[in-house]
């Protein structure tokens, strides 16, 4: 219920600023239209009552008493009034102790020519029907009191005034509210038009102008909008937006400021970033490069010492068996970070045709000839399929997922080497290594790729394990504009490297 009450709020208040403004302006345009109508009308009203107020107390009982003294009338017709100089409407009643005796108001015909001069014409005036609730609120008028408004069912609104009479009457003049009411109307018809011709002009020059002064906010959010359309993640960063809009004295023009020196900033930020990761790359493959040689001779001391053909003792040719297996496998760490480090310096790739099909025989017969206790199987295409790329790490690739499948599941486990050549939108050619062993966790499987990260570093003496295989999996994938994908779960994973065949003719990260 609520949450619907609020749907129905949030579409009806308009969301842009542009439109806030101006719906805010036009609100308040029409409370001020409405306060000043109303205020006028009741105006207008008040002194056109004070006006006939005073032309009652100007006149005073004259009509009124004219009801009992016909004056210049003909005799025997003494219920009627003298109408002479009387506005048509005037309304005059005689009370006698709180008791009606006569009411009559002037016809709309007095001012017939006939009662100008002084006759009295048999329908200048008319004879009242009071009911009992109006001769109460007669009889309530205090005499020589104020006027009052009161509504005579015979007859409108009308303001009514009661005088004392010479001979202890009270009579009543009244003169219609009807004028009253007409002009306020009027007053109020010409405002409803003027007001809204106001509230439209109101409108249009306001969408205008709120546009207007808007614009350089709109060249804020552009620039806003550029900067986040740049690769900022990686690589050599320069950021070449700025905001026009700077003029400290505008509120846009904060933003602009603030918004250009935050870029600023976030460029140098930037510029720091790309010189350390530049230094740390360096620093890796030298420290790799340098190592290489120091960690060949002492694998080739070991070897040579281990084939000394004097009498050893024992645990001597253990300690040298142990350092030519540790020499060598330290000669693998130092090659495969060498390679990281280039591919991370983005040194270029060979790109000659490989056969990917004859790779993936040779490296299933490498496997097969390592892992013997593993059911290990082939599909393949019956064209070859070809891609543009480097032989060397390709087999790397492809090496590495099958040492993984073979050395990270049980014996007997089945493990299938799936290649497609590029079908239908897709232009890439797909490899897949699939096994039916027990399975990456979740938590493992997430940052799999990452360097040395490894499932059981308990292991790595056994296993060989270093955790940099599958890293350089992805590095080289990506050299090649490729992806590499894992599904895994109990029973069933694989490995999927997606590369297109001519790496060169596509977008980095396709
Ligand atoms: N096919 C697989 N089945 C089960 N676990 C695997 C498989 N492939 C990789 N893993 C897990 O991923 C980890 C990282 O693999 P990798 O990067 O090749 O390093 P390494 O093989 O040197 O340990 C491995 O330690 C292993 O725990
Ligand atoms: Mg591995």
């Amino acid at each position: 219920m609520i949450r619907r009450a609020r749907g129905v709020l949030g579409r009806s208040v308009p969301r842009t600023l542009r439109a806030r403004l101006i719906a805010g302006l036009l609100a308040l345009l029409l409370l001020t239209c409405a306060g000043v109508g109303l205020a006028t009308a009741q105006a207008l009203r008040h002194f056109l009552v004070d006006r006939l107020d005073q032309q009652l107390a100007d006149t005073g009982g004259r009509y009124a008493a004219s009801l009992e003294h016909p004056g210049s009338r003909a005799a025997g017709d003494a219920a009627r009034g003298d109408t002479r100089a009387q506005a048509p409407g005037t309304f005059g009643a005689r009370l006698l102790n709180g008791t009606v005796t006569a009411a009559r108001v002037v016809d709309g015909d007095a001012d017939d020519p006939e009662v100008a001069e002084g006759t009295v014409a048999a329908d200048t005036d008319d004879r009242v029907v009071l009911t009992a609730a109006d001769r109460r609120a007669l009889a309530a008028l205090p005499p020589g009191g104020p006027a009052r408004s009161v509504e005579l069912s015979d007859l409108a609104g009308y303001r009514l005034r009661a005088t004392a009479g010479r001979d202890g009457d009270v009579l009543v003049t009244g003169l219609p509210l009807s004028p009253v009411e007409d002009a306020v109307h009027r007053l109020v018809m010409i405002e409803l038009v003027v007001f809204a011709v106001a509230l439209v002009a109101t409108g249009v020059a306001g969408a205008l102008w709120v546009r207007v002064s808007l614009r350089p906010l709109d060249r804020v959010v552009g620039a806003a909008e550029r900067v986040s359309g740049l690769p900022l993640a990686s690589g050599e960063v320069a950021v070449p937006v700025r905001v026009p809009d700077d003029d400290l004295a505008t509120e846009v023009g904060r933003v602009g400021a603030a918004l250009n020196r935050m870029l600023g900033h976030v460029e140098d930020a930037l510029a720091r970033r790309q010189s350390v990761e530049e230094r740390l790359r360096t620093f890796a493959a030298d420290a790799s490069h340098e190592l290489r040689n120091p960690v060949a001779a002492v694998r080739g001391h070991a070897e040579l010492a281990l084939r000394y053909p004097g009498p050893v003792p024992d645990e001597v040719r253990h300690s040298l068996g142990r350092i030519e297996a540790e020499a060598q496998r330290m000669g693998a760490i130092v090659e495969d970070l060498l390679l990281l480090a280039r591919l991370d310096a983005g040194r270029p790739l060979a790109a000659e045709e490989v056969d990917l099909t004859r790779l993936a025989l040779d490296c299933t017969a490498d496997a097969r000839a390592a892992g013997p206790g593993h059911r290990w199987q082939l599909e393949l295409p019956e064209e070859p399929v070809l891609v543009t790329g480097d032989a060397d790490r390709l087999r790397q690739v492809v090496g590495n997922l099958l040492a993984n499948a073979r050395v990270h599941t049980p014996e007997g486990t089945r493990v299938t080497l799936a290649l497609s050549a590029a079908a239908g939108d897709d232009s890439r050619i797909r490899l897949s290594v699939t096994d039916t062993g027990p399975g990456i966790e979740p938590a493992l499987a997430e940052r799999i790729f990452e360097r040395f990260v490894r499932g059981d570093p308990a292991r790595a003496r056994t296993t060989g394990s270093t955790g940099l295989g599958l890293a350089i999996v992805r590095a080289v994938t990506a050299a090649h504009h490729g992806t590499v994908d894992l599904s895994t779960r109990p029973g069933r994973t694989s490995f999927t490297v997606r590369i297109p065949v001519h790496p060169g003719s596509a977008p980095p990260g396709a």
